[in-house]
């Protein structure tokens, strides 16, 4: 027996318990324990049925992620074996669902004849989410189970139901809210002398047949890219016009193919990548944690209100402060009216609003703030005003309280100088539009404390972010990638390409938009004082002629109605500009370039080796602590391509010594924009990871 299954017995009742923390997901060795224990379940003659249960809150989690790209070893049986002889068994098996049932584990939950669950359990099939789908049975005992449309809700999908949900459509056979254990060994006790009921041996039925196209054509906008979603419907789709066994074969051939293939392989990484984030040296569970429940956020703007409203989401009372009472109004308002907007589209009712707003109100007096827990100063980028914000805090919030600046770019060494608690000094980047966007990038400043780390930490949870820590330095981490491709991109259209040739390629390699596109989202004036800024630290550089030159027109982006490209009146798609065009050529000529053709690979190197090799700069300076949170940022902040991994994983999947090549290349046209990193350099030469680099 292994130790990650418990064997006990009361009456003619066999008890398996999973005892694998933290996620009781099927490793080999569960598998392996479970196999063995069905077969001495089915010898054994004083036994008359079996219950199989999990240790701790979670049944079980699914298979086991990390062993994915290893070998088997040949005394364990496949999962998908060890199900169909479950369900082969002669005697009732009952799946015990005391918490999560996930992936496998719903699949393990469905092989068994019988299904209880305790009332808070949750079952779901999310491994579409990893870029495969349901490999052990799922795609046909699901279906079987609770019929076409539900089980594409559930396989396509990925989200969890809840356990009275599962009774409802007869994925459960009861759910038990007592003692979990004694109420699971009473309900085979009623079941044991009644037979087995194979989930296989279920006919099914279609009622009607267009279904699974409708389904395809519903997650289309959200696919792009992807496979496994399209599989999961076919594999589904293949339960209705197959027997139970040629399903199962089908299945297994997609499964066993995404699984082996690079998507999955990335979207695995970021899932891996997602839960390292947490982990912070010398943060431990223990670490104090100031209990965050008032916020306040200085300045009405666009992004001010959009934190403010993370908070009021979040049931946490914050006020806005700003300069004029017309100032603060406004903001409330378009506050207001983006709520609006989610009562409209049906995400929230108008009481919900109601009660959001009520967590909202405004100031423009200072002392408004002494009693809140954290600050979030969110004013335009100027070191001055922030320094001058920051002290005018210093001298009204109380001494325990958090105090952090939105800025995407500053020195926050800098502004914590102004204050005598620069150990509770540090930054939240919200991302734009704050209430949409799930990243947070949490920045440590010299002298911020561990505690106020955690504080953040758990704030961006609590806000449901996704919060990544990141150090203090020029655009911190994703801002100062960004801001070395769109330049890249820029010279690029300075030589010869035209910006919606750059965009279409970023778009067909999965971004949402490309760098031209955003930037007339973002505003081509606001690059462009950036760019100023930077000229301090940069002014040696090659610089972007074509962007000042565009700035120079008026052309501000959307917010003009055209930027790089025109929006026709209510378009937010814009289209080639030929005045652009002119100026662009024009820009070429007096640079002294003779334009040429780029070609799409060459632009996508190019952009991707100027990101690359920023983020190997990064980690070598000490800005991100991993690789691999670098990958999350750029998922969740700029839109890569998670079944590309992130720039980071992109990296390794090319091939560090392809990449650095690249970057010692474009570095004679681009000068120290691509000076080739250190580290890039070495990790090459020794076939390291970018993915898997972590500082500690
Ligand atoms: N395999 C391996 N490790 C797993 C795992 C799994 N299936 N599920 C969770 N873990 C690990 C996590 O990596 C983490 O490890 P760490 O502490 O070393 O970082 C630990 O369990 C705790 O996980 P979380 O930090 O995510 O804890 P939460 O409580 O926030 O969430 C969860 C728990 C909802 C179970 C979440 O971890 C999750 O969504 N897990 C993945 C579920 C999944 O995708 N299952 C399908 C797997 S594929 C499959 O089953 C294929 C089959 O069809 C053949």
């Amino acid at each position: 027996m292994t130790e990650v299954i418990k064997f006990d017995k009361e009456d003619r009742i066999g008890l398996i318990t999973i005892d694998n923390p933290p996620a009781n997901a099927l490793s080999f060795a569960v598998v392996k324990g479970i196999a063995n224990t069905v077969a001495n379940f089915v010898e054994d003659t004083e036994l008359s049925a079996l219950i199989i249960s999990g240790a701790g809150k979670m049944f079980v989690a699914g298979a086991d992620i990390r062993e994915f790209n290893m070998a088997r070893p040949k005394d364990v049986p496949e999962l998908h074996n060890l199900i169909n002889s479950i369900e082969e068994s002669p005697k009732p098996i009952i799946a015990a669902l005391n918490g999560l049932a996930l992936g496998g584990g719903l699949e393990l939950a469905m092989g068994c004849h019988f299904r209880v669950a305790h009332e808070k359990a949750l079952l779901g099939q999310p491994e579409v989410k990893l870029g495969i789908i349901p490999g052990a049975g799922g795609t046909q005992r699901l279906p079987r189970l609770v019929g076409a449309e539900m089980a594409l809700k559930m396989i396509v999908g990925g989200e969890p139901i809840a356990a009275k949900e599962a009774l409802g459509v007869g994925l459960v056979d009861e759910i038990l809210t007592e003692d979990f254990i004694s109420d699971s060994i009473a309900f085979a006790k009623k079941v044991m002398s009644g037979g087995t009921r194979p989930t296989g041996k279920i006919k099914l039925e279609i009622t009607d047949s267009t279904i699974f196209d409708k389904w395809r054509d519903k997650i289309k906008p959200k696919s792009r890219g992807l496979d496994a979603p399209y599989e999961c419907v076919s594999c589904v789709e293949a339960a209705f016009n197959n027997s139970f066994e040629k399903g199962l074969e089908l299945e297994r051939k997609i499964f066993v193919n995404l699984r082996d293939g690079e998507k999955s392989k990335a979207m695995r990484h970021m899932f891996f990548a997602e839960r390292e984030i947490n982990k912070v040296p010398g943060l431990s569970r223990n670490t104090e944690t100031l209990d965050i429940n008032s916020a306040a956020v200085v300045g009405a703007g666009t992004m001010g209100g959009g934190i403010a409203m993370n908070f009021a989401n979040a049931s946490i009372p914050v006020k806005i402060l700003d300069i004029t009472k017309d100032a603060v109004e406004t903001g409330i308002e378009i506050i207001r009216k983006n709520y609006n907007r989610s009562v409209a589209s049906g995400r929230f009712t108008q009481e919900t609003v109601e009660k959001r707003m009520e967590l909202i109100t405004g100031t423009t007096d200072y002392q408004d703030l002494s009693q809140v827990d954290i600050v979030i100063e969110a004013v335009f980028e100027d070191m001055e005003l922030k320094k001058g914000i920051f002290l005018e805090l210093e001298k009204v919030c109380k001494s325990e309280a958090i105090l952090a600046s939105n800025t995407s770019s500053l020195d926050i060494n800098e502004i914590a100088t102004v204050t005598n608690r620069p150990d509770k000094v540090c930054g939240t980047h919200f991302f734009s539009p704050a209430n949409v966007m799930k990243l947070m990038e949490n920045v440590r400043a010299k002298d911020t404390s561990i505690e106020t780390v955690a504080t953040i930490m758990r704030l961006s949870k609590t806000l449901k972010k996704t919060g990544v820590l990141v150090g203090v330095g020029d655009g911190f981490v994703g801002n100062r990638m960004m801001h070395v491709a769109a330049r890249v991109a820029e010279f690029m259209v300075e030589e010869g390409a035209l910006p919606w040739q750059i965009d279409e390629v970023i778009y067909n390699f999965g971004f949402p938009m490309g760098p031209f596109a955003m930037n007339d989202l973002a505003g081509v004036d606001v690059r462009y004082s950036i760019r100023q800024e930077q000229k301090k630290l940069y002014g040696d550089r090659r610089q972007s002629i074509i962007l000042e030159n565009l700035y120079q027109t008026g052309r501000f982006g959307q917010k003009t109605n055209g930027g790089w490209y025109t929006y026709d009146k209510g378009e937010r798609k814009g289209r080639p500009e030929p005045e652009v065009e002119t100026l662009i050529v024009e820009t070429s000529k007096k640079l002294g370039f003779k334009r040429r053709k780029f070609s799409d690979q060459e632009i996508l190197d190019r952009y991707l080796a100027a990101l690359i090799n920023t983020g190997a700069h990064v980690l070598e300076e000490g800005l991100a602590m991993r690789g691999s949170d670098i990958d999350v940022i750029w998922n969740y902040g700029y839109g890569f391509p998670r079944y590309r991994g992130g720039p980071m994983f992109y990296a390794d999947q090319v091939g560090l010594d392809k990449i650095y090549k690249s970057v010692c290349n474009y570095n004679t046209d681009y000068g120290d924009w691509l000076r080739p990193s250190i580290l890039l350099e070495r990790l090459a030469s020794e076939g390291g990871s970018l993915g898997k680099y972590s500082i500690d």
